[in-house]
Order: structure tokens, then C-alpha cells, then sequence
């Protein structure tokens, strides 16, 4: 049985995602609609009734549409870097979705908890962080590039892709997640010095 199931999305969710998301206003049809089904899929395929209360990791309190916002201003940053520097050419839709879809499949990996906090679901013992997600992108029909970029983003990934949307999802998503761990009182990933100290599934 599936752990998910693709929807059509009310336009008071698809709202509530933009008014999280800024930057999907600025993705053309139909790259933006595909984005939205698959938010609102992962919202309505998991335990948790608002986009608001997803959270970036247990333990954190820190919310995922906040890292996802973030992540994406820091990607679009460092797409302006790569274009100044390097003369790199980096499809700019490309990169926003992948930048905003990188951690869709957390709302189903997680669950709320006690105190505000969230716990790990069943589906995260069977299927790993992004690749879930990726199944979920498939369905919809998203671009395989992006697919690609979400599916091997996680740093305890087997196979990471080596395209720029990876080369730039990585360092956006590692910087943003170690401003969320510092404010979490974690450990962040900068600090870290042997492979076997990473945390998995970031
Ligand atoms: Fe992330
Ligand atoms: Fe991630």
C-alpha cells in the first residue's frame, strides 16, 4: 500500500503554501501547479492538518516550510554567485522547484508528538529521506532533473547526483540546516569532524 496519495489542492491550501513559499508565485504554469499538488499531497497524505506545524527535524522546533523558505533564498544566492563568477548557465525554475521540494517527503517521515515536537513515522523505517519524495514527484509529473536533485540530496544518500541543482541544493540546504541546528541548541554540521558524527537524514 501506498504511503501517499496525490490530490487535487483547495485553493485555501494552495494559498496557505504561497503566503510560506513566496518564491512559488515566480515558477511558470505548469511548473508552479505541479509544486502545489505535491505540497499539498504531502499535507493531506500525513498526519498533519497545517503546513505550519511540519517540522525541519525532531527535536528542533524548527518549522520545515521555514527551512524550505530559506533554503531557497540561499540557493537563489549562490545561483547569482555561480552566474558571476563561473559564467554558469542554471535553469532558474529548475533549481526553485528543486530547492522548494528537496524535503516534501518529511511530512510524511514525521509526525506530530508531545509537546510540540514531532516523532519518526512507520514510513521512515521503508523508505528513505527523498526518495519518497521522489516517488511522489514522479506521479505528478515533475521534470526528472529535479526529481534526480531531490531523490539524492540527503547527506547519508548512497549515490549523490552531480549536477549544478545538486551542487547548489547541497550547500544551500547544509547552511540553512546548520542555522536551524545552532538556534536548536544541535550540533551543526560545520562543527562536525568525522563521517561517522553526521546525522542522517538531513
Ligand atoms: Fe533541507
Ligand atoms: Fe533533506
Amino acid at each position: 500500500m501506498k504511503s501517499y496519495r496525490i490530490v487535487e489542492v483547495a485553493p485555501e491550501t494552495e494559498a496557505a503554501l504561497a503566503a510560506a513559499l513566496p518564491r512559488l508565485s515566480e515558477l511558470p504554469h505548469p511548473l508552479r501547479a505541479q509544486v502545489v499538488k505535491a505540497w499539498g499531497s504531502a499535507l493531506a497524505s500525513s498526519d498533519f492538518t497545517r503546513f505550519e506545524d511540519m517540522a525541519f527535524a525532531p527535536g528542533t522546533g524548527y518549522g520545515l516550510l521555514r527551512h524550505t523558505r530559506e533554503v531557497c533564498e540561499t540557493g537563489l544566492a549562490l545561483r547569482a554567485s555561480a552566474e558571476a563568477l563561473w559564467l554558469a548557465q542554471i535553469d532558474r525554475d529548475a533549481l526553485i522547484a528543486a530547492l522548494l521540494l528537496h524535503d516534501l517527503d518529511k511530512a510524511l517521515l514525521y509526525r506530530p508528538g508531545p509537546d510540540g515536537n514531532v516523532d519518526a513515522t512507520i514510513v521512515s523505517q521503508r523508505l528513505p529521506h527523498g526518495v519518497l519524495a521522489s516517488l511522489m514527484l514522479a506521479e505528478i509529473g515533475l521534470d526528472e532533473a529535479i526529481i534526480a536533485a531531490v531523490a539524492t540530496h540527503a547527506v547519508d544518500a548512497p549515490f549523490r547526483g552531480q549536477g549544478p541543482l545538486e551542487h547548489i541544493l547541497h550547500y544551500a540546504d547544509m547552511f540553512c540546516a546548520d542555522q536551524a541546528l545552532v538556534l536548536s541548541g544541535k550540533m551543526p554540521f560545520f562543527t562536525k569532524r568525522a563521517p561517522g558524527d553526521l546525522p542522517a537524514g538531513t
